[in-house]
């Protein structure tokens, strides 16, 4: 009886370390997410458009900053992207509250009083009206290190003029347009 017993604490203890050795390689594989290869880093992404399934050149990235700035005054949709995704970085520091940005797409005619309603509606809103219709896409209000990635449909885009904004007060300088092109 005792044998048997000691047998088992045997096996055991084998088994435990059979077991920790498949972890151990599990362990030392996240250089994968430094991957270099395209291929490789294109489908697990941690950027938000690789959820989307837009394809690719259907996708757009705008950046913004602490200095109250767009990083382009013109959004180019292809007339061929029934939907886009669109991705809204905030690559500064400073928090929403004092300078939160947003992407907002409307008629440019709609603008000025997409920008006002929005004030009224306050921070806690996005600095955006609730269920404001002349709204064609927006992303959430972001602050520093902040992202935020949305998917629209173009085809109020397709005649007019269009403009993409930031609603948040005082920020009437991040302005530009957006084009539908082939
Ligand atoms: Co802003």
């Amino acid at each position: 009886m005792k044998m048997y017993l000691t047998l088992i604490a045997a096996a055991l203890t084998l088994s435990a370390c059979g077991g920790s050795e498949p972890a151990k390689p599990a362990e030392t594989t996240p250089p994968a997410n430094v991957s270099a290869s395209p291929v490789a880093s294109a489908p697990q992404a941690a950027s938000p458009v690789a959820s989307s399934n837009v394809p690719a050149e259907c996708q757009i990235v705008v950046n913004s900053d602490d200095a109250m700035k767009f990083d382009t005054q013109e959004i180019a949709i292809k007339s061929s992207c029934a939907e886009v995704s669109l991705t809204l970085n905030h690559t500064g520091k400073t928090p929403k509250a004092a300078m939160g940005h947003n992407l907002v797409i409307a008629a440019a005619a709609d603008k000025a009083a997409v920008i006002a309603d929005g004030a009224n509606a306050k921070l806690e809103n996005d600095y955006l009206q609730p269920n404001d219709t002349r709204v064609i896409a927006a992303t959430k209000m972001l602050g520093g290190g902040e992202s935020d990635t949305i998917t629209f449909k173009t085809d109020k885009l397709k005649n007019g003029d269009f403009e993409f904004f930031c609603t948040f007060p005082g920020h009437v300088i991040m302005t530009g347009k957006v084009k539908m092109v082939d």
